[in-house]
């Protein structure tokens, strides 16, 4: 029998996931299918175990379930207990097991597609939410010489960056000094709402790297600001997508697939 995987979230519609997928499995020869499904805000736990009672082997999770997935895996890997959060769900004949592969996915575009390396260098991630927690503990492993992390609520930052001990510093937004950061990551929500979080100009090294987690049509508020300020090489969170849907796809086949042409096809797309 195939089997079937699919990404579960509210909204889901719009998710580029099954078209990333689809070209995995036609790429490795796997026998699968991949959907959408759309649980309701309250039905999470109950639209899950309809699908795996149905045969299903995994999920993607996708907002806002990230957190509920969480607590519905019965064993959850390292990277998904930093994170606090899953995107990946597989099930096991006796277990569900729970992984996120976010930060995976965003280190492996900047080391491998951008070619940016990040040991050593400084780094600024912007946001405290679910966004951002799923990608600390793969940037700190990147042995960054210091990672910052600025939030326009900074009471959310300190509470995020106190499960990662001392290895990352947090701050308001208003409150970064004029130091420039070799790599800025935009893991906020702003752009959903058309804006860019509001960072001076300074925290921009000159050439450096910006990184929107977020991705959609044109550039984003942020990437504009960040190109204003100086920034040298602007990237969206197409990449990640592609590289954390690869990562997912081991978990579950054991195969890794070759994320280039699929990344080269979506952009054919956009
Ligand atoms: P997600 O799971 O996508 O991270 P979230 O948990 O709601 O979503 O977090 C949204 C993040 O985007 C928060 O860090 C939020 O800042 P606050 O904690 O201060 O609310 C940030 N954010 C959203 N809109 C923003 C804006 N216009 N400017 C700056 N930060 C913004």
């Amino acid at each position: 029998m195939t089997d079937r995987y699919a990404v579960v979230g509210n909204p889901v519609a719009h998710s580029k996931s099954p078209a990333i997928h689809a070209a995995f499995a036609r790429q490795t020869g796997q026998d699968m299918t991949y959907s959408r499904l759309l649980a309701p805000l309250d039905g999470f736990d109950q639209a899950v175990e309809r699908f795996r009672i149905g045969g299903g082997k995994g999920l993607n999770v996708t907002l806002p379930f990230k957190g509920e997935a969480f607590r519905f895996a019965t064993e959850r890997t390292k990277r998904a207990r930093s994170a606090q959060a899953v995107n990946t769900l597989r099930f096991d004949e006796d277990s569900v097991l729970g992984d996120n592969t976010d930060g995976a996915g965003l280190v492996q575009d900047i080391l491998g597609n951008l070619g940016v390396p990040l040991a050593g260098k400084r780094v600024l991630l912007v946001g405290a939410g679910g966004a951002a927690s799923g990608v600390i503990q793969a940037l700190l492993e990147t042995r960054v010489a210091k990672l910052v992390l600025a939030n326009r609520t900074v009471e959310r930052a300190r509470d995020l960056a106190q499960r990662f001990g001392g290895s990352v510093e947090p701050c308001g937004l208003d409150a970064l000094g004029d130091a420039g950061f070799d790599l800025v990551v935009n893991a906020t929500s702003a752009s959903l709402s058309g804006e860019a979080p509001s960072l001076k100009p300074g925290v921009f090294a000159p050439g450096c790297v910006a990184y929107d987690m977020m991705y959609g049509k044109g550039e984003t508020p942020f990437l504009a600001a960040a190109r204003a300020a100086g920034a040298g090489r602007l990237a969206d969170g197409l990449g990640m997508l592609v590289e954390q849907a690869a990562e997912s796809f081991e978990v579950w086949r054991g195969v890794r697939p070759q994320t280039a042409p699929v990344l080269e096809m979506l952009r054919g797309t956009e």
